[in-house]
């Protein structure tokens, strides 16, 4: 049976390396909460790059790592909730940047879920025989919707940009499941910055533009939605989680990513790992990781890989697949 599989990544992240030692100039913090609460160390923050930039960095990464010329590129899906413009939308940017012409292009917001959101809607398209070749992004330049004096959430996060070619083939993506719960959406927000009308009778005024989350209400979040959607996809697979060789998480939180662990009686080192270097990049966080372990020559053809995010909305989304 067809499905569509995983040609080639690409990621790149901005050259600037903010530390928690450099944070803790900036709020009330220290390495060592940080490390023992987070496990991040570094993260990297955009000067010149723009969640475009990113993009494009990423994608010609990935088109270079499949081979392939990018006007064979028909589908294109940035996921991001950090875009530059509301319009043009950052695919039709990156279309433009890199000459895939004859691609349509969109983006996609799902928060921390984005990547996995976009891989998802990448498939149902290839599978459909709509498109043939897809290039599919996340890219976030977080820093500029950070609130820079909460110790809280500013100590997370970091900017960059993963992408992945992917195309139909034999083997490849088994099953998907994602979900979403609106319900829970005021633990983690964003509002766009609000514009006064002549017209308008509510003051919008005291809206700030920043990030807010409820960590402890994520963190609970996280450890139940991810094995139970990992569980599910692996039962109906009619495999163990141990029979998994490499699990991509979203770049949150060591502490969620080995509760996870512990839950599936997986081993920690299952577990791929790069948030230390980066922090929390939203949707670019797996296809970062996914990229260095790819260029790190670690993937094996045929082995079982699972990507599963969790985020603002609230959102989740975890996909099995064989590489
Ligand atoms: N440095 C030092 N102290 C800090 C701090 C920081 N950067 N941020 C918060 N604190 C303090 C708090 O003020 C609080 O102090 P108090 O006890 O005097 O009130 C104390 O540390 C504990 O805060 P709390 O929020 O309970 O910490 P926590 O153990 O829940 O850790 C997170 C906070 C954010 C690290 C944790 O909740 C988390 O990782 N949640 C998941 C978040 C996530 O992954 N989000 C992304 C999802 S896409």
């Amino acid at each position: 049976m067809m499905t569509s599989r995983i040609i080639g990544t690409g990621s790149f992240v901005p050259t600037k390396t903010v530390s928690n030692f450099d944070l803790s100039e900036l709020v009330d913090t220290n390495n060592d909460w940080i490390v023992e609460r987070t496990g991040i160390v570094n993260r990297r923050i955009a000067q010149t790059d723009s969640t475009v930039s990113l993009a494009v960095k990423a994608a010609l990464a990935a088109i270079e790592n499949a081979s392939i010329k990018p006007d064979e590129i028909d589908l294109i899906i940035v996921a991001t909730f950090t875009p530059d413009n509301a319009m043009p939308n950052t695919a039709c940017e990156v279309q433009k940047a890199i000459g895939a012409y004859h691609a349509f292009c969109f983006d996609l917001n799902a928060a921390c879920s984005g990547f996995i959101y976009a891989l998802q809607t990448a498939h149902v398209y290839l599978k459909s025989g709509m498109s043939q070749t897809a290039l599919v992004i996340g890219a976030e330049t977080i820093s500029r919707i950070i609130d820079w004096k909460d110790r809280s959430t500013c100590i997370l996060f970091g900017d960059g940009a993963g992408a992945v070619i992917v195309k139909q083939d034999s083997h490849g993506i088994i099953d998907i499941l994602s979900g979403s719960d609106g319900s829970k959406g005021e633990f983690l927000t964003q509002p766009y910055a609000h514009l006064t009308t002549p017209f308008s009778n509510s003051d919008s005024s005291s809206i700030l533009p920043y990030l807010k989350m409820d960590g402890q209400e994520i963190f609970k979040f996280a450890v139940r939605k991810v094995p139970e959607t990992i569980l599910t996809l692996t039962t109906r697979a009619n495999i163990t989680p141990t029979q998994i060789q490499h699990y991509l998480l979203h770049q949150a939180n060591k502490r969620i990513i080995h509760a996870v662990a512990k839950r599936l009686q997986v081993k920690e080192e299952c577990f791929s790992m790069n948030l230390e270097k980066y922090g929390n990049t939203s949707a670019a966080s797996i296809p970062i990781l996914l990229d260095e372990l790819n260029r790190m020559g670690k993937l094996k053809e045929k082995e079982y890989l699972i990507f599963s995010g969790f985020g603002g909305g609230l959102t989740w989304g975890t996909i099995l697949l064989q590489w």
